[in-house]
């Protein structure tokens, strides 16, 4: 019987056990997990821990900035890097989904280890890794590792030579936000969807550029926010909106056009590993379309995707 305010408790005083007068670096996603995990150190520790927030220019809309804010007003020592270009750089003219992942990955890897260099006394790094996760990373033989690389499991390269600490690696993801609401964090950024480390670049069939990324970023806000003025947001598990890589022949007043067609996903899950699709109402579907249609240019149809996993898989890469 878990009970969070007990976990705080006993894993606060474990923290600073271990840690002692240590400085521990730990990079924020913008997630429940990390976030959790940040607010549990600082308890532990203060100002002796150092998050890093980076900006890969593939979150949604106006993520960076309002995230960035709200972790500084939660009093967390943060430092927020904007290493968008850099990431879109690397990544222009890249189709296959595992180069896209794993060059994110090592990018991440290479901007945090610039940033994480705060001092000496560095010593550990801090991660919000949760007990799937674990699970996961461990059954390399299992379907999941296999299929898709996830690249913010496995841990660290042999050059950061920093201790791992993981607070939250015995934890269930609704164990995880319990402990937050415990912590006194935001409900609503408790309740977020999950969201992929190589976030957009997944859902950005074929090649990336930063025309496709403000694309997609402008129908993910107006989809997304249509979820929660509708009520529906905390209804599904996971949303977003996928560009794919053709055009449709559409016509607007009495042009024709040839523009981009996404595909809207709604998924019902407990723990990701299956999933089935959401049965949104007509209403909705229909209002956001035409939202879209209307409200981003370079869009001129939208689908939805009523495919459940297995066989197919949340994200369409
Ligand atoms: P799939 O697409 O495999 O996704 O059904 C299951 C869950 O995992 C997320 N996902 C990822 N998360 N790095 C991540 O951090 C990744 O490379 C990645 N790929 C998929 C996906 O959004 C869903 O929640």
């Amino acid at each position: 019987n878990f009970t969070p305010n007990a976990f705080v408790e006993e894993m606060v005083a474990e923290l600073k056990e271990k840690i002692q007068n240590d400085k521990v670096v730990l990079g924020l996603s913008g997630g429940v997990d990390s976030t959790v995990a940040a607010v549990l150190l600082h308890q532990a520790i203060g100002p002796n821990l150092h998050c890093i927030f980076v900006n890969n220019g593939l979150l949604r809309k106006n993520e960076f900035e309002s995230v960035l804010h709200q972790y500084k007003d939660m009093g967390l020592n943060v430092k927020g890097v904007d290493a968008s270009s850099r990431f879109l750089d690397e990544l222009a003219g890249i189709s296959d989904p595992e180069t896209k992942r794993k060059t994110i990955g090592r990018v991440f890897i290479e901007v945090f280890d610039d940033e994480s260099k705060i001092s000496d006394d560095v010593k550990w790094l801090a991660q919000g890794t949760i007990y799937p996760d674990v699970i996961e990373s461990v059954s390399v033989k299992g379907p999941s590792a296999t299929i898709k690389s996830h690249h913010n499991v496995g841990g660290l390269p042999d050059f950061m030579k920093l201790k791992i600490v993981e607070p939250l690696r015995m934890l269930f993801k609704d164990e995880v936000r319990r402990v937050g609401a415990t912590l006194g964090i935001d409900p609503a950024l408790l309740g977020r969807h999950p969201f992929p480390g190589p976030g957009l670049s997944i859902r950005i069939l074929g090649d990336i550029t930063p025309e496709k990324v403000r694309i997609l970023q402008e129908v993910d806000a107006v989809f997304i926010d249509g979820l929660k003025s509708w009520g529906l947001y905390d209804k599904v598990w996971q949303a977003g909106a996928i560009l794919l890589p053709v055009n449709s022949v559409g016509v607007m007043g009495d042009e024709r056009t040839y523009e981009k067609v996404v595909a809207l996903r709604a998924v019902e899950s407990t723990d990701g590993m299956t999933a089935d699709w959401v049965h949104l109402p007509y209403d909705f579907l229909m209002k956001v379309s035409n939202d879209i249609i209307n409200k981003v240019k370079g869009v001129n149809r939208v689908v939805y995707d009523i495919s459940s996993k297995p066989p197919a898989t949340i994200e369409w890469e």
